[in-house]
């Protein structure tokens, strides 16, 4: 067969092919040939969580007897506002900061897209028109800065190495006179790399530069002290650490002049209008709560799963683990396999029970490779086969052993039925230039 050069088409109608009747003949072979249990492993934390059995509880009353509207000045409504300041306590807790600097949004998009939209609206006025970010946000940070960018905006795009972490170096390298914010990720969702955030924030503290933080990926995973680490704004997301969809924070440091993003009523100290969502942000509080408790303990014990996994599955041949092997987040395994379509390994998996991710959850569906293994340096071919699972605490050591027994079998069906991989292994001309990245065939 002639060497096809990977193209998204060919991507596609390989995957058409899987989906309708390869995968069908697939699923049964391998079945077959598996000796453990079907199980259900939910491998896919870092794309949503479910509402854990304590935030609900805590939520539950008001969304019946509690209903009272935060504004409203009888003791029903006075009750509602005590309990978005108790939440907003919870939260300042465990950042180390004080409740009012604490405003709510729906979420990591919202308040990622409010601090840099904000940032650059007060000191845009002032003649600050340039942003630095780095090349493999998520893209509510990178959307965000392409659209100011059609604004007039100058943004400088970090490129991470090929391990996905930036230096403080280059950041300083990067500030000018006119930079007005500074936009890093603490931990990227795709590969888990953990970036050194206090160290970038004490560059941009240095230069008088504002520092915003996505940190969606890192609360309740990192312990976070907004204080010491130099932090100016930072966003999380609820839904991410077991509380609702669609609820989340923007920490904003004391001073530091925001835009209004919704006008209306006085809600958020008249930043961000409409009556509050009083259930989720009680739920959001106890679950910021919760996650922040024992952090080193719970990565500890998370993170030596995380490592007998990529131990293992990083002996299948020509793979590569995607992000640092130590600056990791605790749940965090990121491999490409070459000769693999992602896709198809993921709706496998799905038949083995195993909920994984082969890019960012809002980006799957997307026959684009992740922009963070791009951003990596990976080539199309290698970039299309990453397969990301994301484990919790509730990951079992059971669970691990499963994983580990179920994915090489599917990587070397897939691969029997790959053309790219045949190219690769009988050495047609060209096929190989992959294989500098990726572990020995043999
Ligand atoms: C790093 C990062 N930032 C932002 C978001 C968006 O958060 P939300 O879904 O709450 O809008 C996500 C969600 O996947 C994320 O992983």
């Amino acid at each position: 067969m002639k060497f096809l050069k990977f193209q998204p088409a060919i991507a596609y109608s390989t995957k058409m092919v899987y989906n309708n009747i390869g995968l069908i003949l697939l699923n049964a072979n391998l079945k077959r040939g598996t000796s453990m249990e079907k199980r259900f492993i939910y491998a896919d934390n870092a794309a949503t969580t479910a509402v854990s059995e304590k935030v609900l509880e805590a939520m539950l009353p008001y969304m019946t007897k509690q209903f009272g509207n935060p504004s409203s000045i009888y003791k029903l409504g006075r009750d509602a506002e005590k309990t978005l300041n108790d939440s907003r306590e919870k939260i300042a807790a465990a950042l180390n900061c004080s409740p009012a600097e604490i405003y709510f949004t729906s979420g990591g998009s919202e308040a990622d897209n409010w601090a840099i939209r904000s940032a650059a609206i007060r000191l845009g006025e002032k003649g600050k028109k340039h942003i630095i970010t780095t090349n493999f946000e998520h893209h509510a940070v990178l959307h965000t800065c392409e659209f100011l960018e059609k604004q007039g905006f100058e943004v400088t795009y970090l490129p991470v190495d090929e391990n996905g972490l930036i230096t403080p170096q280059q950041v300083k390298d990067a500030i000018r006179d006119d930079t007005a914010i500074v936009t890093i990720m603490y931990a990227n969702n795709e590969i888990g790399t953990i970036l050194p955030i206090k160290e970038i924030g004490a560059v941009c503290r240095e230069k008088g530069v504002l520092f915003h933080t996505d940190a969606v990926q890192a609360v309740g995973h990192v312990p976070i002290d907004v204080k010491d680490q130099n932090i100016d704004l930072l966003s999380c997301s609820g839904h991410k650490i077991h509380a609702q969809k669609g609820i989340g924070f923007l920490y904003v440091r004391r001073g530091i002049p925001m835009v209004n993003l919704i006008f209306g009523g006085a809600q958020e100290r008249g930043k961000r209008a409409g009556t509050e969502n009083v259930p989720a942000i009680v739920g959001l509080g106890e679950a910021v709560r919760l996650a922040c408790e024992n952090i080193p303990e719970k990565a500890a014990e998370i993170s030596a799963r995380r490592d007998r996994l990529i131990n293992e599955l990083t002996k299948i041949p020509a793979c590569r683990l995607n992000g640092d092997r130590q600056n990791r987040l605790c749940g965090n395994v990121n491999i490409s396999f070459l000769g693999v379509e992602g896709e198809s390994l993921l709706l496998l998996l799905d038949q083995f029970g195993i909920c994984a991710s082969s890019g960012s959850a809002c980006t799957s569906g997307s026959l684009d490779p992740s922009h963070v293994l791009l951003a990596l340096g990976l080539p199309h071919e290698v970039a299309h086969g990453s397969m990301r699972l994301s484990i919790s605490e509730e990951t079992s050591d059971e669970d691990v052993e499963y994983i580990i027994e179920t994915v090489p079998k599917i990587v070397e069906r897939l691969r029997g039925m790959s053309p790219l991989w045949e190219n690769i292994i009988s050495g047609k001309p060209g096929a190989d230039k992959s294989l500098k990245f990726v572990s020995p065939i043999k």
